[in-house]
């Protein structure tokens, strides 16, 4: 029998609990999925405590948007997939069964080509992360070659492939971290400047770094503690798209005045499909025309799913967290 995480309530980690779950038949439009690896996300975490904002599942449910692994059956009217193809999981705001299991049931619109070239563990990473990545830079932030932009939070899931998809648009890239692992593999995906958001006066170079003319975009991670900051660093018609926020803040807005600026949210869940698929088209293209730089993975066995969790709300971030399915 495959295995699988089951939340029978919401809360702490704890109630991640690893169970055997009954072999499935894909339904009319759906792919049986063998899953290799599934991506944990904070968002998994808001959801498992329960009362998250954008999404609440009947219970019990199996978590998980994100994973790679090898399609093992295909409903009727899909055509896209076969058996045997290789494909990776983007499952966030289509019926899916939950990643963090070794079976999926999900829409066919949820699976996607996984080159040859990329493991499994990559696989898993791609989804939420490289999609709002390329929300917040493209669909959101309008970002332009020849723009500079701050990657703030720029050590973890998304943060990585916003560095990578920003620099092959042409952009300066200038991203933090909070740790000496975390400023070396920024430095690794080729920001042209790595700054250490945990060191006082660490924004103070800015205005030199970009010739004083100051940064276009803005993609930020944790804006109830930057956003202030973030628009006395923007250009004139500079931008702050806010991924993540965990909080409130005090903010002065004759800033944005100053420099007819834009503070800008995303979340994935307004995605409509032409702008998830969109977005999605923008992934694979990168990954055809350049060399991806491999997130670094912390791999748990799917079993210690609730580790992963408590780890993710507690650590530095050093690439993605990973549950190892096979
Ligand atoms: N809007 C959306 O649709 C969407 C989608 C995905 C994720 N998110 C949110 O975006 C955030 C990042 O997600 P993720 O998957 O990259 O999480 P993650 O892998 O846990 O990484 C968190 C990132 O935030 C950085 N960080 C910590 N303190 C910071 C500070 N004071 N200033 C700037 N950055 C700081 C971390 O750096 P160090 O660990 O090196 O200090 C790390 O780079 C989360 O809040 C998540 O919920 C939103």
């Amino acid at each position: 029998m495959p295995r699988g995480i089951v939340v029978r309530e919401f809360g702490a980690p704890g109630v991640l609990v690893a169970e055997d779950l009954p072999d499935r038949e894909p339904g009319p439009g759906e792919v049986l999925v063998r899953v290799h690896a599934a991506g944990v996300n904070p968002a998994d975490t808001y959801i498992r405590a329960g009362g998250y904002a954008f999404f609440h599942p009947p219970l019990p449910y199996t978590p998980g948007f994100d994973g790679a692994g090898v399609v093992e059956a295909v409903g009727a009217e899909v055509s896209a997939v076969a058996v045997g193809d290789r494909v990776f999981v983007a499952a966030l705001g289509v019926p899916a069964s939950g990643t963090y299991a070794q079976q999926l049931i999900c829409d066919v619109a949820a699976v996607h080509p996984l080159p040859g070239h990329l493991t499994f563990h990559q696989g898993a990473g791609f989804g939420v992360p490289w999609t709002t990545a390329y929300r917040a830079l493209f669909q959101r932030g309008e970002l332009e070659a020849g723009e500079t932009v701050l990657v703030h939070g720029a050590s973890g899931g998304v943060g990585h492939p916003t560095v990578q998809l920003a620099i092959a648009a042409g952009a300066t890239v200038i991203g933090t971290a909070g740790t000496e692992e975390g400023l070396d593999q920024v430095r690794s995906l080729g920001a042209a400047h790595i700054l250490n958001h945990r060191t006082p006066g660490y924004l103070d170079t800015v205005p030199e770094l970009t010739g004083g003319r100051g940064i276009d975009l803005v993609v930020e991670m944790l804006a109830d503690q930057n956003l202030e900051a973030d628009a006395l660093l923007l250009a004139q018609r500079g931008r702050v798209v806010v991924v993540g926020s965990r909080g409130s803040l005090t903010f002065t807005p004759r800033t944005l005045m100053a420099r007819e600026a834009d503070v800008r949210g995303t979340a994935l869940w307004n995605l409509t499909p032409a702008e998830k698929h969109a977005a999605l088209s923008g992934v694979s293209d990168f990954l055809a025309a350049h060399q991806l730089i491999a997130t670094p993975a912390t791999v748990y066995p799917l079993d210690e799913a609730a580790r992963a969790h408590e780890e993710l709300a507690t650590q530095p971030a050093v690439g993605k967290r990973i549950l190892n399915c096979s």
